[in-house]
C-alpha cells in the first residue's frame, strides 16, 4: 500500500509542479483589478463572427481537434467496444464508453505530456441513444441510459503537436447512474437518506445530471448533481419536500421509473434525497469509491468552485441553477495541507454552509445555515428560512486568480417581474442573463460580508446571451460559454446571436471578444487548459438538439451531424482540444 501511496504522491507532485511551471502568472503580467493604460493587452486573437454553420469555428491561427466523443471507448481493461453509429451498442458496452452530453471538464496533470481528464456526462437524448429511440421501452434501454450518465476519467497524452486518448489506461474509469457511491458528512446515515435498497443511508447507487464541477487543491474532482428531479416520477400526492425540488408525476421524460423502482418517488420517497449533492472523485485511484459530501448541501448543484481562505481553510462556491434559487458557500473547519495529500481527504465533511444575501446598494452578507442533517438535505428550505437573495439561475462561479474576485453567470429568468427587478438581479423578464461579481471583505474567501456589482448585462448589443460556463485561466482571462436553449436559439430576440459560443473577457477593461462558435443545436460548456496554457479543452454538448430535446431516430441528422459528418451517423457530444498553429498561449 505504501508503494502505491508514494508513487501517487510522486505523480501528484510532478503534476502540481508542471501546473505552475511554464505559464506567465497573473502577477507576472502586472495585472490588477484597476488595470490602467500601461497594462499589456490580455486578448490577442481576432474575434470570430456569429455563425449558424454546423461546425466549430475558432479564430485565424487556431485549430480545434475532436478528442473524445460520445461512444468512444474510455480505455478500461474490461473492454474497448467500438461505437455503433446506429445506436446499437448494448448497456454493457455503453458503460465502457464515453457517456452522452459532456459538461464540466477538469484536467489533472501526470507529467508535462500526460494528464487525466474528468468529464461529466450530464444527461441523454434517448432518441439518439437507442436504435429506435424511445419508440419501444425496456429495462435494457433504462440500463443503457443510466450507463450513458455520470462521469468518465480518461488519460490523454501530448505528442508535440496534439493530444490524444491513451487506451488502455490504468486510470480509465466510468462512474454511472448505478455505481456505488458513499455518503459522508453530517447527513450520512440519517433517516432521510435511508431506503429499502440501502437501510444504512450510507451508500447511494450512482450519480446523474452531472453538470458543472470543480477540482480541489489536493487533486480530486468535484462533480455536481443538478437536475436530478427529472429522473423521478411521483404519481401520488407529491410531498412538500419533493415539490420544493421539482419532483412531479411526469418527471423529465426519462422513463427510468417504469423499469427501475428506485426512481418511483411515491414508492421510495427518500431516494430523491440521495441526489442533488457534490460528489468527490479521486482520478488517480480508479479503485477509490466516490463520495457524496453532504456538508455542501443538497441543491440543484451547478459549480463547486474551490479556493482557499487566507488561513488555508477550503472554500467552495456553489450555485443552484433554477429561477429564484440561491448562491451558497462552504467554508471548511480544517485547513488544506499542501504537503500531505491524504490529510485533506475529508476536509469537505466538516464546516459551515452559508447562503448569499445581496443587499441593494452593493453590500452583501453570507448567512449561516444550521448545518444539521435535515437542513443539509433540505438546503433550499433552510435558505428560504434565512431570507437569502433569489437569483436569476446561478450557473458557473469563477474566482479571479489574482485578486480573488468571484464572478457568477446568471443565465436568465424570464419570469422576474418589474417589482422584483432590483439590485443584483436588475432586469425584469431577464431573457438574456448577466454576470455579477463580488469581492470578499479584505479579499478573504472565508469572510462573511462582501461588496458586489454587475460585470456585464448580456444582450444582442453585447453579442451573446445566456452565459453559463465561466472560468478564469491563469492569466486572468475570463472565459464565458453560452447556453441559449434550443427552443429559443436563432429565434426571436436571439436571432442575431447565431449558434452557442464562447467568449473571452478582459475583466480590467470590460472588453468581451467572441473566440469560438459551435455547431448547430449545441451548447458550449466545460473548459480547462493544459498547465502550459497552450491547449484549451472544452465540450460541445448536444449538437443537433431539437426543440423537443429528444431526437427523431429516423432523422438523426435533422439539425447536425457534427463531428463525424457521416451520412448515416448521429451527432455526438464531444470534448475538443483547441491549439494555436504556432503553439502559442491560448488567447494571447
Ligand atoms: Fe446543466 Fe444549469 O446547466
Ligand atoms: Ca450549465
Ligand atoms: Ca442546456
Ligand atoms: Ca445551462
Amino acid at each position: 500500500m505504501k508503494n502505491t501511496l508514494d508513487s501517487r504522491r510522486r505523480v501528484l507532485k510532478a503534476g502540481l509542479a508542471s501546473m505552475v511551471s511554464t505559464l506567465p502568472a497573473w502577477s507576472a503580467l502586472g495585472g490588477c483589478a484597476a488595470g490602467g493604460a500601461s497594462a499589456p493587452p490580455m486578448l490577442g486573437f481576432t474575434a470570430v463572427p456569429v455563425s449558424k454553420e454546423d461546425k466549430v469555428i475558432v479564430p485565424p491561427g487556431y485549430r480545434a481537434d475532436v478528442l473524445y466523443r460520445w461512444g468512444d471507448a474510455v480505455g478500461m481493461a474490461a473492454g474497448m467496444p467500438a461505437f455503433r453509429e446506429d445506436g446499437g451498442n448494448s448497456a454493457e458496452e455503453q458503460a465502457l464508453q464515453a457517456g452522452m452530453h459532456h459538461d464540466a471538464i477538469e484536467l489533472f496533470p501526470l507529467s508535462e505530456s500526460r494528464a487525466l481528464l474528468a468529464v461529466n456526462h450530464e444527461y441523454t437524448d434517448d432518441g439518439l441513444l437507442h436504435s429506435d429511440g424511445m419508440r419501444s421501452w425496456s429495462a435494457e434501454k433504462v440500463r443503457k441510459s443510466q450507463a450513458a450518465h455520470g462521469v468518465a476519467i480518461v488519460e490523454i497524452a501530448f505528442d508535440g503537436s496534439r493530444w490524444s486518448l491513451v487506451r488502455p489506461s490504468r486510470y480509465a474509469r466510468r462512474i454511472t447512474a448505478s455505481t456505488p457511491i458513499a455518503f459522508s458528512g453530517p447527513a450520512a446515515g440519517h433517516a432521510l437518506l435511508r431506503t429499502a435498497f440501502d437501510p444504512s443511508g450510507r451508500e447511494a447507487l450512482g450519480t446523474m445530471s452531472n453538470c458543472a464541477g470543480g477540482h480541489t487543491p489536493w487533486g480530486t474532482y468535484l462533480t455536481c448533481e443538478e437536475n436530478f428531479n427529472m429522473y423521478f416520477s411521483n404519481a401520488g400526492a407529491v410531498p412538500v419536500d419533493q415539490k420544493r425540488y421539482g419532483i412531479s408525476a411526469a418527471g423529465g421524460g426519462y422513463r427510468w421509473h417504469e423499469h427501475d423502482a428506485r426512481f418511483d418517488a411515491a414508492a421510495n420517497p427518500n431516494e430523491p434525497n440521495r441526489f442533488g449533492w457534490v460528489v468527490e472523485i479521486d482520478p488517480l485511484d480508479p479503485q477509490a469509491k466516490p463520495v457524496k459530501r453532504t456538508a455542501l448541501g443538497r441543491i440543484k448543484h451547478e459549480s463547486a468552485t474551490v479556493t482557499l481562505a487566507k488561513d488555508g481553510r477550503v472554500v467552495v462556491y456553489m450555485g443552484d441553477d433554477e429561477r429564484y434559487e440561491y448562491i451558497y458557500k462552504f467554508v471548511s473547519r480544517g485547513k488544506f495541507n499542501p504537503s500531505d495529500r491524504a490529510a485533506n481527504k475529508d476536509l469537505l465533511d466538516e464546516g459551515t454552509l452559508y447562503v448569499a444575501l445581496f443587499a441593494k446598494g452593493g453590500n452583501g452578507v453570507w448567512l449561516e445555515l444550521p448545518g444539521t442533517p435535515e437542513s443539509l438535505v433540505r438546503a433550499r428550505q433552510a435558505a428560504d428560512a434565512v431570507g437569502a437573495t433569489k437569483m436569476d439561475r446561478p450557473e458557473w462561479i469563477a474566482v479571479h486568480p489574482g485578486n480573488g474576485d468571484v464572478y457568477v453567470s446568471l443565465t436568465n429568468n424570464d419570469r422576474r417581474t418589474e417589482a422584483e427587478a432590483e439590485g443584483v438581479n436588475p432586469r425584469a423578464k431577464n431573457v438574456y442573463g448577466h454576470i455579477a461579481r463580488w469581492s470578499e471583505r479584505d479579499g478573504d474567501a472565508a469572510a462573511t460580508t462582501f461588496r458586489w456589482d454587475i460585470f456585464a448585462l448580456a444582450g444582442e448589443d453585447k453579442g451573446f446571451a445566456n452565459p453559463d460556463g465561466l472560468w478564469f485561466d491563469r492569466r486572468g482571462v475570463l472565459w464565458i460559454e453560452t447556453d441559449i436553449s434550443t427552443s429559443a436559439i436563432n429565434r426571436g430576440p436571439f436571432e442575431k446571436l447565431g449558434n452557442n459560443q464562447m467568449l473571452a473577457a478582459d475583466v480590467r477593461t470590460g472588453e468581451i471578444r467572441r473566440f469560438l462558435t459551435g455547431p448547430a443545436g449545441c451548447e458550449i460548456t466545460g473548459v480547462t487548459m493544459a498547465p502550459d496554457g497552450r491547449t484549451m479543452f472544452i465540450n460541445i454538448q448536444h449538437p443537433g438538439e431539437t426543440a423537443s430535446e429528444r431526437s427523431n431516430p429516423d432523422e438523426p441528422r435533422a439539425v447536425s451531424n457534427w463531428p463525424d459528418f457521416r451520412p448515416s451517423g448521429r451527432p455526438r457530444s464531444a470534448t475538443i482540444a483547441i491549439r494555436r498553429e504556432d503553439g502559442g498561449v491560448i488567447g494571447t
